[in-house]
């Protein structure tokens, strides 16, 4: 973090005592200055208050920068847009992991060494077995991942980062055939096992779409639009799950554990699973008629009802992985040849919602979600995967993330306070005079 420049601070009163707190503003190289409150309480004996953390920086960070207002989303100073149209999703990965972009040799070496990772350990598939049949896929990726810990002894001293670097690897790698297994499992078709002459995204779509007893050649379309939709989900800054998986990680907790947290942030509908809720939205809708009654139940404070895909806590403008997502999902339903209902729905609904004042008031535009969940049914997935697929993406950010607390020479447990509103102390009442 840069140096503290003099006389930039800003000054506290405590109108009560009238005593006040010099807190030194701290810049970063892009967006918004801090106020580093971080002597507040010895100083002034007070705690901030920021429920849903929207004031507040929970750490520094090299890796992802947005600037909402503009719609800019940059990993590593390359715009999404770059790295989604000239870019793969693996080096991607190694961008986010090691800070720059791979040359050739970097990018083989870094493709061998994940692809090395791919297959579970034999003994995992028992675990899947212990899941009931109609389990929801992203409740098998908690268990599962969570499970890791106790299959990869030797990748859990967050210590030695030799260590550090094979459960990153193994994360990235082993997430594409949980992911699989997990769908697998539910329709009841046997795992397969990765194809290591396959591109990681090829790979994915193969342990997913193939049986036993067929040929499988996923269409280069597909694998293409795979691929985006990975880079799309890559990272996303300090967002709910990312800052699970850092407080998870804050304690000492091993990778795996933190990363299983991590899934489980990601789950809700508010976050990762909107995509899965945008698609149930459009079908409830049914028809564009319907629409302008959705959009007043969506602008109603009295009705929980509200635009899914629509919204984000940064961004005030168009989501920039909305754009390309958009582009995608054209380019996508073109060349399968589908004609889905659904996306003529979605997108007179984007027309019917930009155009009206309560969201251009509130800016409040399409979000990554509203568009990757009818790419994802294009391509046949279920819904229920749909969310599967952020967190498969997002392992990279969550585990880049990790490792930079981890790293970072100053990092100390997360263990945020509270404006405490409960009883002061009682008289303990016994069961019988209650
Ligand atoms: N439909 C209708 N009204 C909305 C919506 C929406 N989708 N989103 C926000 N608003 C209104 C909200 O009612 C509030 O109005 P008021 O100021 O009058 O109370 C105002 O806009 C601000 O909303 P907020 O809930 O205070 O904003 P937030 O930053 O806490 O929430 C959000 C962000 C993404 C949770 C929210 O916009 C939302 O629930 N969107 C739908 C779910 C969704 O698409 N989530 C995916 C996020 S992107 C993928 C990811 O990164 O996880």
């Amino acid at each position: 973090m840069s140096d503290t420049t003099p006389n930039n601070s800003v000054t506290l009163t405590d109108n009560r005592t009238g005593k006040s707190f010099d807190m030194p503003i701290l810049d970063g190289t892009s967006g918004p200055s801090v106020i580093d409150i971080r002597k507040l309480y010895s100083e002034s004996g007070c705690f901030t208050y920021d429920p849903g953390f929207t004031s507040t920086g929970s750490c520094d960070s090299s890796i992802t920068y947005i600037d909402g207002d503009k719609g800019i989303l940059r990993h590593r100073g390359y715009s999404i847009e770059d790295l989604a149209t000239k870019s793969d999703y693996m080096d991607t990965c190694y961008l986010l992991l090691n800070g720059e972009l791979p040359n050739k040799d970097q990018s083989k070496e870094f493709k061998q060494t994940i692809t090395y990772h791919t297959m579970l350990h034999e003994q995992m598939m028992n675990f899947y077995r212990g899941f009931r049949r109609d389990s929801h896929p992203m409740a098998i990726m908690v268990g599962v991942v969570g499970a890791l810990s106790a299959f990869y002894h030797d990748s859990t001293d967050i210590r030695d980062p030799n260590q550090r670097l094979i459960a990153s690897h193994r994360l990235i790698a082993k997430m594409p055939t949980i992911a699989a297994y997990a769908y697998k499992y539910a329709i009841g078709q046997p795992f397969v096992y990765p194809k290591n002459d396959l591109s990681f995204a090829e790979n994915f779509l193969h342990m997913t779409f193939s049986v036993p007893c067929e040929d499988y050649k996923a269409s280069p379309a597909l694998v293409r639009a795979m691929d985006r939709i990975f880079i799309l989900h890559a990272d996303h800054e300090q967002n709910a799950s990312t800052s699970t998986v850092r407080l998870a990680g804050s304690s000492g907790a091993n990778p795996f554990a933190c990363i299983a947290a991590g899934i489980a942030s990601l789950w809700g509908p508010a976050h990762g699973g909107a995509n899965e809720a945008v698609l149930s939205m459009l079908q409830q809708i049914g028809h564009k008629d319907n629409i302008p009654k959705y959009i007043e139940r969506a602008k109603d404070k009295n009705d929980p009802f509200r635009l899914m895909g629509f919204g984000h806590r940064v961004y005030k403008n168009y989501d920039p992985r909305a754009a390309v997502m958009r582009e995608s999902c054209h380019e996508v339903l073109e060349e399968l040849g589908i004609n889905d209902p659904l996306l003529e729905l979605a997108m007179e609904l984007e027309r019917v919602a930009l155009s009206d004042p309560y969201f251009a008031e509130k800016k409040l535009f399409p979000n990554v979600d509203f568009y990757s969940g009818i790419i994802l049914r294009a391509m046949n997935f279920p819904t229920s995967m749909f969310t599967v697929l952020f967190a498969l993406a997002r392992t990279v950010g969550w585990v880049a993330q990790w490792k930079e607390m981890i790293e970072d020479p100053h990092h100390k447990i997360g263990r945020p306070r509270q404006l405490f509103l409960g009883h002061e102390e009682r008289e303990f009442i016994p069961v019988e005079k209650r």
